[in-house]
């Protein structure tokens, strides 16, 4: 079984990678295989909307992270995606990634696969739930089935990198939206 792991966030360190790996840490406990793919370090260049990709099925766009990411989405068996709140949307970084995933919208590769929404921002009601709502449709665009962490995704309040360190109710918050996965695919698997 495999999972990757999306931080949105370009800061490396950040409040959102620390919540991912949190997350991450049920399927590294439970032996499965883990990606993590932090848009800190990968680059993913912007959808240019020329839609040579509908006729080819493969992007003009070369030379970036994205081939591996789908390598990646072919593979896996769950994706969980976190993001600070930027302007109460998720990054530009993660959007395109969003955009960028046309190239292999009708493959289906996510569908009936699980996902995970991390959201970050600094302000109380600073953007949270869009973003939790935004990576969700996402999600569902793509056919994959949204996990439910205590409720919905995970919100978060945390502004410098590490603040959310001190804060023990979502970082356990993180491991149960882990955990919870774990669950949903163990159910899916066993009903095969
Ligand atoms: C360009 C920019 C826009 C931001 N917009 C918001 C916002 O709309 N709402 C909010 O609560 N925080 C906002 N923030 C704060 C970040 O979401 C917050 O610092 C978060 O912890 C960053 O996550 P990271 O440490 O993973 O990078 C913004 C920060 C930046 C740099």
């Amino acid at each position: 079984m495999k999972v990757i792991g999306i931080s949105g966030s370009p800061r490396k360190d950040g409040n959102t990678e620390i919540l991912v790996r949190e997350a991450l840490k049920p399927f590294y406990e439970k032996g499965w295989e883990v990606t993590e793919f932090f848009l800190s370090s990968k680059t993913i260049k912007p959808c240019t909307g020329c839609e040579t990709c509908k006729e080819t099925g493969t992007c003009v766009i070369k030379g970036d992270d994205m081939e591996f990411l789908i390598s990646e989405f072919e593979e896996c068996d769950a994706v969980v995606i976190g993001s600070p709140a930027y302007y109460r949307n998720v990054t530009a970084q993660l959007k395109a990634l969003f955009d960028r995933s046309f190239v292999f919208i009708d493959r289906k590769i996510l569908a009936g696969k699980l996902g995970g929404a991390i959201a970050v921002g600094r302000g109380e009601g600073g953007g949270q739930s869009l973003v939790l709502s935004i990576i969700h449709n996402y999600y569902l665009s793509m056919g994959a089935l949204c996990v439910p962490c205590e409720i919905n995704g995970l919100s978060a309040r945390a502004d410098k990198p590490g603040d959310i360190l001190k804060q023990e109710k979502r970082l356990r918050q993180a491991r149960i939206l882990g955990e919870n996965i774990i669950k949903y695919a163990e159910m899916m698997y066993r009903s095969r």
